[in-house]
């Protein structure tokens, strides 16, 4: 690979400058408000694309956002690298604990990004990473060294579950016909700790309902006589651990994959300092299922968690008040082997079995998706490992995360590929909290590391062919 660092050099202003342009339009999907938002930022991926040198751009038209595609195809006989990334962003709230609006990106320095960091809702996931691919398809076609045939697949839906994109892919196998899967949209263990995430977790979403009295009552007439569905509900989720942190739910460990003494031992290998998790997190301790170390219960575990809870009064000031109802939204997330939409059904029946007389309980169940491993004795990794390996100097580490891509699973199983999940955020990135950003120094590096996965990746395919 010639002159990428100088290639970079010479061009890091104006892709800031680009990656900034896109970080401006709030392309939230969770909120129809922004709509045209949205379907702007297509317009503007497209267009990206098409100037970065793909032959064929497509706005591809969904029963939701729509998908972007494109695609350079050199010659046929040659491997395809398929691109996949979202345009979409998680909503800003709560916008008053952002230091500057999510919107109007800005670039500040810390002590961990002394070259500075974009903050803006989307900086790192997805928008930043996703633009590292169109950049370093960019460099490859303007310095002549694209070694394979590549097609991009942007999608507008991946913070709301990724609903018709599960259709598209369905429905044009023939067209995304690839021999890898290459994806930014997961992080990395440190600047100087660089590592491949070899695995997601799945996820069951459900909304609970409680339902009690026909009306909203008042807590001193009625206080002590009825069931209060606030208090159900608190006493109904708390029974969900047990006193070892361990799921409650009849079936729910069933199908979990344990991982060997060998394997646990190997992740036990990755760098991880407790106590500087601890205080990034003002935290006095963690807290797990029994017999697990942090790095495990946050990957390779499955877990329940309330992601909001409401019902009565929750304005300012008092108001003395028993709900007639009150709500939860759960995730669970899972690892490999389990269902999530079995586990959907158990959680479902055993919150309804649960329920105490005097209220009524209905489980909606949201979206979900399967885990996914991906191994690494395979011509993928191995390329992917040597592009970091020449970037960073260290062979990365390969690392299971506890975030979803949904996504993922069902390419392998619509497309027969595997996906190779190259990351270059940080924990500290803050995506989907206030204040979210990614350093430059990652943007630049994930740009120029990219190149070199098609050149090994397309090498090593060669020589197998041979
Ligand atoms: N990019 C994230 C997932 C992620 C982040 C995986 C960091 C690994 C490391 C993705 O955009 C996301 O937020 N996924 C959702 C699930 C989706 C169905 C809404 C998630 O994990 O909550
Ligand atoms: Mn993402
Ligand atoms: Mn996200």
């Amino acid at each position: 690979m010639q002159n990428v660092e100088e290639y970079l050099k010479k061009n890091q202003d104006r892709f800031l400058k680009e990656l900034i342009e896109l970080l401006k339009i709030p392309s939230i999907s969770a909120d129809s408000a922004f709509s045209q938002d949205v379907l702007d930022t297509a317009e503007a991926v497209k267009n990206a694309l098409q100037k970065a040198g793909c032959d064929k751009v497509e706005i591809c038209e969904t029963d939701g956002y729509p998908i972007v595609y494109a695609e350079k195809i050199l010659d046929p006989k040659l491997p395809t690298v398929l691109v996949y990334g979202h345009y979409d962003v998680q909503p800003p709230d709560p916008v008053d604990l952002w230091n500057s609006p999510p919107f109007q990106p800005e670039i500040k320095k810390t002590d961990l990004h002394p070259e500075g960091a974009i903050y803006a809702r989307g900086a790192c996931d997805d928008k930043g990473q996703m633009y590292m691919h169109v950049k370093a398809l960019e460099f490859m076609v303007n310095t002549h060294q694209l070694p394979c045939n590549v097609k991009f697949m942007i999608e507008g839906e991946e913070e709301v579950g990724s609903r018709n994109l599960s259709v598209f892919v369905a429905n044009n196998k023939e067209k995304l016909t690839n021999d890898v899967i290459l994806i930014s949209d997961t992080g990395m263990i440190a600047k100087d700790v660089p590592s491949i995430t070899t695995g997601l977790r799945g996820l069951s979403y459900v909304e609970v309902e409680v339902t009690g009295p026909n009306r909203d009552l008042h807590s001193g007439l009625y206080g002590g006589a009825v069931a209060n569905p606030n208090n159900i509900l608190a006493k109904m989720i708390a029974s969900l651990h047990d006193e070892d942190n361990r799921i409650t739910i009849p079936g729910f460990y069933d199908k979990v994959q344990e991982l060997s003494e060998e394997e646990r031992a190997q992740m036990a290998k990755a760098p991880f300092s407790l106590e500087k998790y601890k205080n990034a997190l003002s935290i006095n301790d963690v807290r797990g299922e029994a017999g697990f170390s942090t790095n495990e219960r946050n990957s390779i575990r499955p877990t329940l968690d309330v992601n909001g809870m409401w019902g009565g009064y929750t304005g300012e000031g008092a108001k003395t008040v028993i709900p007639s109802k009150a709500y939860a939204k759960i995730s669970m997330r899972l690892v490999p082997n389990q269902d999530w939409q079995e586990i959907t059904e158990i959680f479902k029946r055993h919150f309804e079995a649960i329920a105490p007389e005097g209220v009524k309980v209905k489980v909606k169940p949201h979206h979900g998706g399967q885990g996914y491993v991906t191994p690494i004795d395979n011509t993928a990794y191995q390329a992917a490992s040597k592009a970091y390996e020449t970037t960073f100097g260290k062979v990365p580490i390969p690392q299971r995360s506890g975030g979803s891509i949904p996504i993922v699973s069902l390419f392998e199983k619509e497309l027969k590929s595997k996906t190779i999940l190259m990351g270059f955020g940080l924990d500290s990135d803050a995506i989907h909290s206030p204040n979210e950003h990614f350093g430059i120094w990652n943007y630049l590096k994930g740009i120029e590391t990219i190149p070199y996965f098609y050149k090994y990746f397309t090498e090593m395919s060669m020589d197998l062919e041979n």
